[in-house]
């Protein structure tokens, strides 16, 4: 049994999804999420699973509330799943290559501070791209620029919308993160 931290900031349809994966295999990880929104729809998700959670702010992450809240928990996987903040470099010093983020795009094109959620997919359908899709990586203390550990595309079409490639891109993540995780876990 393992202790998985999940980290978002938002909607949670990734951290559900990674929970259902492992449940649905009878496996008896054990996870915690952890939001920066005290009103983000990942603490309705996390209730209606019946999962622990809890909110800490960007300012308790400043204070090092998060620093403390981890070394209390003691997991063997930190995983950001639509986590927005950068996150704090003591917490990267102390746990290398055991803390890793999924980014909704072909890194390193369309990462870096601002660069998240719909903005990346705005930027790939401006750009006229023709494939966009998903990284994870190890989290280092910039923005989306860890060690890649998988990719996966998808092409876009010339008549999608940011919406359709948002769409696209939540299916590659739904069907990937879960088994990279697995993999992670089992190294
Ligand atoms: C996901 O698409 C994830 O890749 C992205 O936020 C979305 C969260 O969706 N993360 C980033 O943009 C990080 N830079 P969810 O809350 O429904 O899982």
């Amino acid at each position: 049994m393992k202790k998985i931290v999940l980290l978002a900031s938002g909607s949670g349809s990734n951290a559900e999804n990674i929970i259902k994966y492992f449940r649905e295999k009878n496996s008896l990880h054990n996870f915690h999420i952890i939001t920066n929104k005290k009103d983000a729809f990942v603490l309705d998700r996390a209730k209606k699973m019946n999962v622990s959670a809890e909110v800490i702010t960007k300012k308790q992450n400043d204070e090092g509330v998060l620093l403390d809240r981890i070394t209390e928990l003691k997991p063997d996987l930190i995983v950001l799943a639509g986590y927005l903040l950068l996150f704090p470099a003591d917490i990267v010093a102390l746990y290398p290559n055991k803390i890793v983020n999924i980014h909704p795009a072909l890194l390193p094109k369309f990462g870096g501070k601002g660069m998240y959620g719909s903005f990346v997919h705005d930027a790939v359908v401006a750009n006229k791209e023709t494939e966009t899709g998903i990284t994870i990586h190890y989290v280092s203390e910039h923005y989306d620029e860890g060690a890649v550990i998988f990719q996966a595309k998808t092409p876009v079409a010339e008549t999608d919308t940011a919406l359709d490639v948002a769409a696209k891109v939540h299916e590659l993540e739904y069907e990937h993160f879960p088994k990279v995780i697995e993999k992670l876990l089992n190294d």
